[in-house]
């Protein structure tokens, strides 16, 4: 049953809107000024206000306002007996669905009624409307508003129930770990465990025990039994990150678990079934990797099921802006600022940025930005000077540091002369490629485009071992 307030000082006014109204079949709350008038309002449920324009206790234009920020979907319509041509339009622009001038009559109110009555439900329509066009555009807690994150939404949403390898490529701070978290709580296997594995990072001793477990005394230094991560992931999703850099012996290892979905503990002779989404992840060509021998093809084939390319975000500058927004909420709410937007010419330098370090850079900064901000809005002058040019200074987005929502962040670092301070990020970077390389110098050096001798000067110059 639709609910009217009515607010009017004289009783003869409310008893003659009542009677107006009575064959509407609608529930009545009466009050006879503006403090009165606000308590139905506060509690709710209140579709539709005829509300006095000399209301005592502030008049109706306040009572419009307060409405308007309380329940923007309530339709007001204001009643006066000294109305104004310019009162009217005043009314309307405040957002009031009609205005009616005092003597009115009974026709004139009917059609006003039903007239913002239809229109506030209209509003309300568009609003949940919208709701439901927000939630599309987002995965979990993967925003994307473009075609390309879309086209990848759909086929996420069409596999989750699967049991699907699915393989996520693109370059560091896409999206790949977010998207891999995403597909597990989007899946049946949502109340089952997620499984982290950094492959590239393993190594290559401990990486059978530590994804097949072991037997107690299968080695030395094996004083009891240990659970493989495959083995802990059963009944869920087991996430393969950093699959590109793996060893052969681990590629070996992957295949047999894939093909068969059966693991052995190291130094016990059972077998286990197990029963696991695999998700891998790798921020490098696997196809030229296998082309040049790095990557076992026979594996390539076997992980390359569904896969998932993560574009870099100077490619879809369509979602800078949403992402901002969604960051600029989160880091308002976590560092209790009241920040609540972007200044037009930051968000104008935050769409044109190249971006090298992807989300993560774009993360950072609205992070930095939020906590440096003075203001409501984010400005231009919160951003980093170089944004326009360069994107951030290395020590954000080299792959090295860029770990975590602020980690490696460059406010993070102490003031140093600027070629002392370079060799920060450089020292992080080499170290970060090396472990990815398992500490094999060729291919550390080809992975940073550097040829051997430049690598083993600066190994000894930052004292790498
Ligand atoms: N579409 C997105 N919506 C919201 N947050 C995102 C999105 N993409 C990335 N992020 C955020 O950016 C950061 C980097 O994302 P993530 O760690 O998933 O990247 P990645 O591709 O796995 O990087 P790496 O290759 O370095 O592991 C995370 O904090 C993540 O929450
Ligand atoms: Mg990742």
């Amino acid at each position: 049953m639709p609910k009217v307030l009515l607010a009017d000082p004289d009783p003869k006014t409310r008893e003659h809107l009542r009677d107006l109204l009575a064959d509407r079949g609608f529930a009545f709350d009466l009050a006879t000024d503006v403090r009165e008038a606000l308590h139905p309002i506060a509690e709710g449920g209140v579709d539709l206000v005829l509300c006095d324009l000399a209301l005592p206790g502030g008049g109706g234009m306040r009572l419009l306002e307060a409405i308007h920020e309380l329940h923007p979907d309530t339709a007001v319509v204001l009643l006066s007996a000294f109305g104004s041509v310019q009162d009217a339009v005043l009314a309307m622009r405040h957002g009031a669905a009609d205005f009616l001038g005092k003597p009115f009559s009974a026709d004139q109110v009917l059609v006003a009624v039903d007239r913002a009555l239809e229109k506030s439900a209209l509003q309300r329509e568009n609003h949940q409307l919208k709701a439901a066009l927000d939630d599309r555009l987002r995965l979990d807690n993967v925003v994307g508003t473009g075609p390309r994150m879309q086209a990848i939404f759909k086929t996420i949403k069409a596999v989750a129930d699967t049991r699907t390898t699915v393989l996520v490529t693109g370059e560091s701070g896409t999206g790949k770990t977010l998207l891999a978290r995403a597909l597990h709580s989007l899946s049946t296997r949502r109340n089952g465990p997620f499984v982290e594995v950094n492959c590239g990072a393993l190594p290559e001793s401990l990486l059978e025990s530590e994804l097949f477990g072991h037997k107690k005394g299968a080695f030395t230094g094996a004083t009891h039994d240990k659970v493989g991560k495959f083995e802990a992931a059963n009944g869920g999703t087991i996430f393969l990150d950093e699959i590109g850099t793996s060893s052969p012996a681990f590629q070996i290892k992957l295949l047999r678990v894939l093909q068969d979905r059966i693991v052995e503990r190291v130094g016990d002779n059972r077998t286990l079934a197990v029963d696991v989404r695999v998700v891998l992840a790798t921020n490098k060509d696997l196809a030229a990797a296998v082309e040049e021998g790095e990557f076992r093809e026979d594996l390539y084939y076997r992980i390359n099921v569904v896969s998932v390319e993560m574009p870099p975000l100077r490619e879809r500058r369509d979602d800078i802006e949403s992402l901002a927004r969604h960051f600029l909420q989160r880091f308002s709410d976590e560092h209790g600022r009241a920040v609540a937007g972007f200044t037009a010419d930051a968000l104008a330098a935050l769409a044109q940025a190249p971006w090298p370090g992807n989300v993560r850079q774009l993360e950072n900064m609205i992070e930095r930005a939020v906590v440096l901000s003075r203001g409501r809005r984010i400005e231009l002058e919160d951003l980093p000077t170089d944004l326009d040019a360069r994107g951030l200074i290395p020590a954000t987005t080299a792959p090295g540091t860029a770990t975590g929502s602020s980690a490696g962040s460059i406010a993070d670092d102490p003031v140093l002369p600027l070629k002392q301070a370079l060799e920060l990020p450089e020292k992080r970077i080499i170290e970060r490629a090396l472990a990815h390389c398992d500490g094999n110098r060729e291919r550390t050096a080809k992975l940073l485009e550097i040829n051997r001798s430049t690598l083993f000067s600066k190994l000894r110059k930052y004292g790498i071992r």
